[in-house]
Formats: C-alpha cells, sequence, structure tokens
C-alpha cells in the first residue's frame, strides 16, 4: 500500500512537470512571436555567438544583443521592467553625450509573460551556476571604489544612499536584483563571450581570480535600501 501510493505520488509529480514544462515553452513559443510582431527584433538580436567584429559593427546596432539574456537577467527584473521600462544606460545607446531618452517600447498584458519567457530561455554555456553569493563583501566595495576605476563609469549608491559614480557605462544602481551574479562573475572573467566589441576594459589579467569574485558579490549585493 505504501509502494503503490508512493508510485502514485511520483507519478503525479512526473505529470505537473511535463504540464510546467510545456506550458513554459508554448509560452516561449508565443513570446517569439510577440517579439518579431512587436518589431523588437529591429533592435535586438537573440541568436548567438556575439555578431559584432568592428566598433562600426557596434555602432551599428540600435540595442543591446540579447542572445543570452536568460543567463544575464533575474526573471522577476525583466518582467517588470518589460511592462514598465525605465533608463539602464544613463546616456543614449552608443553615445557619450546624449542623456538616454528613456522612450524604451513597452509591454503590455500577457505579452510580458509570454516575452519574459522567451528571453530567459536564452542561456549561455559560459555561464557557470552556484559560483556567486551575493554578500556584503568589503574587499570587493574597496575594488569598486577605490582600487579599480569601476565607479568612474558606473553609477551606485554611495555613502547613505546618494546616487555616486559615472555616467558612461550602464547603471549599476540595485545590479543586484537586475542581474545575475554568476553572470556578472561570466562577464567579468570573460567578457569577449558577450561583448566582443566594447568600450569598458578588461580586468581578466588585472584581478585575481578571487577579487573578480569579490567584486562580483560586491556588485550583486547593490539592492534596494530596506524601508524601516
Ligand atoms: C528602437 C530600438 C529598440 C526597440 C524596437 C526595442 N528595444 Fe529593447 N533596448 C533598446 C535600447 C537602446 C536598450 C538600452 C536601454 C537602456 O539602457 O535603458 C534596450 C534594452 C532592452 C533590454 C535590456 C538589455 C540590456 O542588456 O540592458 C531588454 C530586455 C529589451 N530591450 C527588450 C526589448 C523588447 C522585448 C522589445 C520589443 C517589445 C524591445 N526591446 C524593443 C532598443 C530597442
Ligand atoms: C571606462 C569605463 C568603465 C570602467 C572603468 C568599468 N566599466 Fe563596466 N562597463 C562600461 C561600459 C561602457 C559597459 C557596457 C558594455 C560595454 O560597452 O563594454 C560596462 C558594463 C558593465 C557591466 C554589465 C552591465 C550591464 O547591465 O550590461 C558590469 C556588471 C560592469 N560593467 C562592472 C564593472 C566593474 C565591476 C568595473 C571595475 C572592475 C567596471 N565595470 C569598470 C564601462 C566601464
Amino acid at each position: 500500500m505504501k509502494h503503490l501510493r508512493k508510485a502514485i505520488y511520483a507519478a503525479t509529480l512526473l505529470l505537473a512537470a511535463t504540464a510546467v514544462g510545456s506550458g513554459g515553452s508554448a509560452n516561449a513559443a508565443t513570446g517569439k512571436d510577440v517579439f518579431e510582431a512587436k518589431g523588437c527584433g529591429g533592435c535586438h538580436y537573440t541568436d548567438g555567438p556575439a555578431k559584432e567584429k568592428t566598433i562600426d559593427d557596434q555602432l551599428a546596432k540600435k540595442g543591446p544583443e540579447l542572445f543570452y539574456a536568460g543567463s544575464k537577467f533575474q526573471k522577476d527584473w525583466l518582467g517588470k521592467w518589460l511592462a514598465d521600462p525605465k533608463p539602464i544606460r544613463p546616456l543614449k545607446y552608443n553615445s557619450m553625450t546624449e542623456d538616454n531618452p528613456g522612450d524604451h517600447p513597452k509591454l503590455s498584458g500577457g505579452d510580458v509573460a509570454a516575452v519574459t519567457d522567451f528571453l530567459m530561455g536564452l542561456t549561455s554555456k559560459d555561464v557557470a551556476a552556484g559560483k556567486v553569493k551575493p554578500k556584503k563583501n568589503p574587499k570587493g566595495r574597496q575594488i569598486f571604489t577605490k582600487k579599480m576605476p569601476c565607479s568612474g563609469c558606473h553609477q551606485y549608491a554611495g555613502r547613505k544612499n546618494k546616487l555616486s559614480g559615472g555616467r558612461s557605462g550602464p547603471s549599476l544602481v540595485e545590479a543586484g536584483v537586475r542581474l545575475n551574479p554568476d553572470w556578472i562573475l561570466a562577464y567579468m572573467m570573460q567578457p569577449e563571450a558577450f561583448k566582443p566589441v566594447k568600450m569598458m576594459p578588461v580586468f581578466a589579467g588585472l584581478l585575481s581570480d578571487k577579487d573578480m569574485l569579490n567584486i562580483s558579490r560586491h556588485v550583486a549585493s547593490f539592492k534596494p535600501k530596506k524601508k524601516k
């Protein structure tokens, strides 16, 4: 009797898992259609590996590549952002002078979940899971603000939550909610797998593997201050 119950339980679990699995991929397939129908593909490519080889290739891009979106972003953040996009880069994409116009297209209704599922399915084999635990990391903080020029190009919440840092790179304010901690490390260690043509200096070789982990933990710990 006990065995039978166990077997039924296992079969039910299996059924549930298959239902979730196929439901998920149906949604992702719908999301892919929505992505094309809404013209997202006009500014973003979703098939890897990275296509750009020269600065001109990069300057011709109208938006960031999304072929590893599922490894880069956190799902909750992605869904919220697609429904209500707020500027990530302080400056307009590919510009060093103009402000980000903040006019990114919005999605609504069922399109949000479908496109989120589609993008979260686009993962990269270059991102190993479970390496970076986001944690307050004094060593990483010191690298970010003092030892390396990170803060010269990236905004972050500084002392007393004051918006600090430079504007030429994407804002890292609340990056711990937006980015997958393991992606941050993979990107720091091996930027060419994601952005072969880039403005950010390569730190691989400059920072030890341990410090790469420290800095990734620190960036992954950028979260909204808890309301008291
Ligand atoms: C006219 C070009 C254009 C179109 C059309 C467009 N995007 Fe974007 N997208 C951009 C730019 C530019 C950014 C960078 C925005 C920022 O930094 O604030 C961006 C950023 C993003 C990001 C974050 C990527 C990152 O690495 O920071 C996602 C996800 C995204 N777009 C999805 C979509 C989806 C889904 C659609 C279709 C509904 C879409 N985009 C339509 C230009 C476009
Ligand atoms: C000279 C300016 C500059 C410096 C210095 C710099 N970055 Fe960047 N960073 C950028 C730019 C620009 C990008 C966007 C991609 C690109 O073009 O390289 C970027 C992208 C990133 C991203 C991905 C953000 C996203 O949403 O796509 C992370 C994380 C990051 N940098 C962390 C760091 C850390 C940590 C340091 C210090 C060790 C650092 N950066 C130093 C300019 C800089």
